[in-house]
């Protein structure tokens, strides 16, 4: 059973009770070291020595987990925290459910549960590295310091699923987590494990969109996992999603604001040109929309999946929020999907169980279509006449069913001609980023903003909107 008690004094912060395990406490000893030369290799680049207004946790007390102080942040206290949870836990999903949580990992699930936590540890690093030359191009001190609050935490979660890997899974975690630091996004030879973990995030309209889609993909992940009857796993990514929420404001707060400001530069301009006036005009915006969200929904896998399946059956992962549902077996009931045969598409029912992937998709989705809403209500308020959606599902997918066909935005099934002729009008292309690229200089003086995005409505942690969010001249 975790300790509840928080060691702030140790090399690394914990309320896992490191000290009382002096093997663990040494090989993650040993660890961060290497994490740290990772971090100064593949982390944000510059800024190291410069102090840096950010939250670091040092409890998991709901009501004040956090403290905001000036770090630089190659001194940040990446700390290890699992939600104290009330009470003995139980097995929330599957044939199991209800039966008493396992605080160790069953021989029989030592496989999947290390696959499970290593591809969700790869994605923590795969971001940090995506995002490392953002800085140079920030739009305000706000939004560097939003960056490096999100970068600090991504290596944070890191060092959370190395626990994991070291605590629980012997030599072959211990491998594991070398590895994670090995791996290196967007590299030919040793790629990160998931798709977009690979995908340049070149500037800060992708880095909104980014974590917009993606993270919010993680935080359905995290939600599944903190389903798990692996008490450990479900009570380490239950304060991982604490977190989390913050990364999800930046990106969909960043979206709105760039959203706001180009429908002023539209009424601004005579002819409606946001691209006239500098800004960035609706059709990148929805081309990044189409292109992170869809990239985002294949980080769900298969819409057909005896994995998902097994995972749910096992315990291994419930659904987003498994308390919502009554009847945690599943066995009863279908899916239906929209699926391609003989050339044309069809709706076939399938075994929920067999669903689960694209259950949990479904809430992403309706998250997603939420945050649009808000996004046209931020254009209509602004008298702008556009307005953004989210194109359909089987549209640019390169995992699971849809991902061998063609699909408009709509998601009418067309050939891969029709695609190619009108690829550059639908999803991200080079030429959207030299633009960004042209209009992205750094804006470092506070209170500021480029041009292209609206400031804020508030400030963090009360502070005013001009405070030195990161003290670049320092
Ligand atoms: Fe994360
Ligand atoms: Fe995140």
């Amino acid at each position: 059973m975790t300790s509840v008690n928080v060691d702030l004094n140790g090399k690394i912060p914990n309320n896992v009770g490191l000290s009382e395990d002096a093997k663990l406490q040494r090989a993650l000893e040993g660890w961060l070291p290497r994490y740290l030369d990772w971090w100064n290799e593949m982390g944000p680049s510059d800024f190291a020595d410069k102090p840096v207004f950010l939250r670091t946790a040092v409890s998991v007390d709901p009501g004040g987990w956090a403290h905001y102080d000036y770090v630089r942040m190659p001194d940040y206290r990446w700390g290890i925290f699992l939600d104290p949870g009330n009470g003995p836990a139980t097995i929330k999903a599957g044939d199991d459910a209800g039966k008493p949580a396992w605080l160790d990992v069953p021989g029989e699930h030592r496989n999947a549960l290390r696959r499970i936590i290593v591809t969700q540890a790869d994605t923590e690093p795969a971001s940090v590295e995506q995002q490392r030359l953002l800085g140079h191009i920030a739009p305000s001190l706000y939004d560097l310091r939003n960056l490096f609050q999100v970068n600090v935490e991504e290596g944070r979660h890191l060092w959370a699923m190395v626990y994991l890997l070291h605590k629980f899974f012997g030599r072959d975690g211990r491998d594991e987590a070398d590895e994670l630091l090995l791996r290196r996004s967007g590299n030919a030879d040793k790629p990160r494990i998931l798709g977009a973990f690979n995908q340049p995030c070149d500037h800060w309209l992708s880095f909104f969109a980014f974590t917009m889609f993606t993270d919010r993909d993680g935080k359905y992940q995290l939600a599944a996992l903190s389903e798990s009857g692996f008490d450990p796993l479900a009570r380490t990514t239950q304060f991982m999603l604490t977190e989390e929420a913050h990364h999800l404001f930046v990106g969909e707060t960043g979206m709105d604001r760039i959203i706001k400001r180009s429908a002023e530069l539209q009424k601004l301009d005579p002819n409606g040109d946001v691209r006239a006036q500098g800004g960035i005009d609706f059709d990148l915006i929805q081309r990044t929309i189409n292109y992170w969200y869809t990239y985002s929904l294949d980080l769900f896998g298969g819409e057909v999946s005896s994995n998902a399946s097994t995972f749910f059956a096992t315990g291994l992962k419930g659904r987003y929020r498994e308390e919502q549902y009554s009847d945690h077996l599943a066995l009863e009931g279908s899916y239906r999907l929209p699926v391609i045969e003989g050339g044309r598409m069809v709706e076939n029912d399938v075994p929920l169980r067999t669903a689960m992937n694209e259950v949990l998709r479904d809430a992403y989705v309706a998250d997603c279509e939420r945050a649009l809403r808000k996004w046209n209500k931020t254009l209509e308020a602004s008298g702008s006449p556009t307005r953004l959606t989210l194109p359909s599902r089987r549209f640019h997918r390169h995992q699971g069913i849809y991902a061998d066909h063609h699909f408009d935005p709509q998601g009418n099934l067309i050939s891969a001609e029709q695609y190619a002729a009108n690829q550059a009008r639908w999803v991200l292309v080079p030429e959207d980023n030299t633009y960004l690229l042209s209009i992205m200089k750094p804006v470092y003086e506070p209170g500021k903003f480029a041009n292209w995005i609206a400031p804020p409505a508030k400030g963090i942690e009360g502070r005013p909107m001009d405070f030195e969010y990161v003290k670049v001249h320092a």
